[in-house]
């Protein structure tokens, strides 16, 4: 039988606009950079793109090289889209990026204009679209022109294959000159998307100030520090996780005895809040009102399903905040 979305998907999250444009993002967004790939579970990944978007999170944030193996998380995105979503397609928000290595030679990765587009291309054959909603490049490439990079981009829009550019992991500096030149083209920039979490706050260290001052939007990713930010290594490594599959993303050289320490202390303020740890450390990133969205990465439905009601309880307190603080500074 043919899917049919909860008529109730709307009433359950929250928007915000994407800095001065007229996109508005879901405050949790779903990212399939694991769990979506060739290796991984078909059922539980299906249930989680259809409860996500049955939950009101109609942004999904892939890649190119997401999997294993690289491509795999985008064709089987398209898979879902085609059995399922695919009536949906106009109520969705779909990205991809293109930056990291995914073929061999010089233009399989970094910021060409021969290698983003023909990226975009691939990317879109294997989801089986005609555009996505975001083209992001995925990193600053410091050898080839921003102009190139950013013209890439504006083509991509100009061709009818992406509806808006963004771009991902670029330091303050390189984020205003390349917004600058968007603008220029006529393309402006929509979103930045960072790495931010309660451990790593380097964003707060200009990159916030550029986005807001030029009203782009801003999305995190990893605010859960690919599960350190949740009671699951506070007695060890367990069997499933990410740090125990040794994929090279979350190494246990990581998991030290001061980062386990301020998540014991952190995960006793969760419960005091009626929270998981891994909903407080979601939430936490939302408490300024200039992070449009969060990209969650559950690994199954149990975590999905945790994450969705962490926007249950999204304030926190003075005290709170200054607790957070104190834990993390000692
Ligand atoms: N632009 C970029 O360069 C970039 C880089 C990284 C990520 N991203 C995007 O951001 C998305 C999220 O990144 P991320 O995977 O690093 O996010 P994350 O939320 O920091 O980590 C996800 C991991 O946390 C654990 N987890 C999640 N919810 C949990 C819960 N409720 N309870 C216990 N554990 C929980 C799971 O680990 P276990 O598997 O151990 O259970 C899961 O695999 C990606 O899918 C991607 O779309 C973008």
């Amino acid at each position: 039988m043919s899917y049919i979305a909860n008529s109730d998907r709307y009433s359950k999250m929250d928007l915000r606009r994407c800095g001065n444009s007229g996109v508005r993002l879901p405050l949790l967004s779903l990212g399939l950079w694991h769990n979506f790939g060739g290796v991984d579970d078909v059922q539980e990944y299906r249930k989680m793109a259809i409860h996500a978007f049955d939950s009101g999170i109609f942004h999904f944030d892939l890649a190119n090289n997401y999997g294993p193996p690289p491509g795999s998380a985008e064709e089987n995105f398209g898979s879902i889209l085609k059995d399922d979503l695919k009536g949906y397609r106009d109520e969705l928000i779909i990205s991809t990026k293109a930056g990291f290595d995914m073929w061999e030679g010089p233009y399989g990765e970094w910021g060409s204009r021969k290698y983003l587009l023909a990226s975009l291309d691939q990317s879109l054959k294997r989801m089986g679209l005609d555009y996505v909603d975001i083209f992001y490049s995925h990193r600053y490439d410091p050898d080839t022109p921003l102009e190139e990079t950013m013209g890439a981009l504006a083509s991509a829009v100009n061709h009818g294959k992406a509806l808006y550019v963004g771009i991902s992991n670029y330091p303050p500096e390189e984020t205003t000159q390349a917004i600058n030149i968007l603008n220029k083209l006529g393309t402006p920039c929509l979103i930045h998307q960072q790495k931010y979490n309660m451990l790593h706050r380097e964003p707060e260290e200009g990159l916030y100030d550029v986005l807001e001052s030029k009203k782009v939007g801003s999305i995190v990713y990893s605010a859960l520090a690919q599960g350190i930010l949740t009671s699951k290594y506070i007695g060890g490594i367990p069997q499933d996780s990410r740090a125990s599959r040794e994929s090279g993303f979350l190494t246990k050289d990581e998991l030290t005895d001061d980062v386990i320490s301020k998540a014991q202390k952190l995960n006793w303020l969760a419960q005091d809040r009626g929270q998981s740890l891994a909903q407080t450390a979601l939430v936490w990133c939302l408490r300024d009102p200039n992070i449009t969205s969060v990209i969650i990465g559950p690994r199954n439905m149990k975590q999905l399903e945790d994450n969705i009601r962490s926007l249950g309880n999204l304030d926190f307190s003075d005290q709170e905040l200054e607790e957070i603080e104190r834990i993390l500074n000692t």
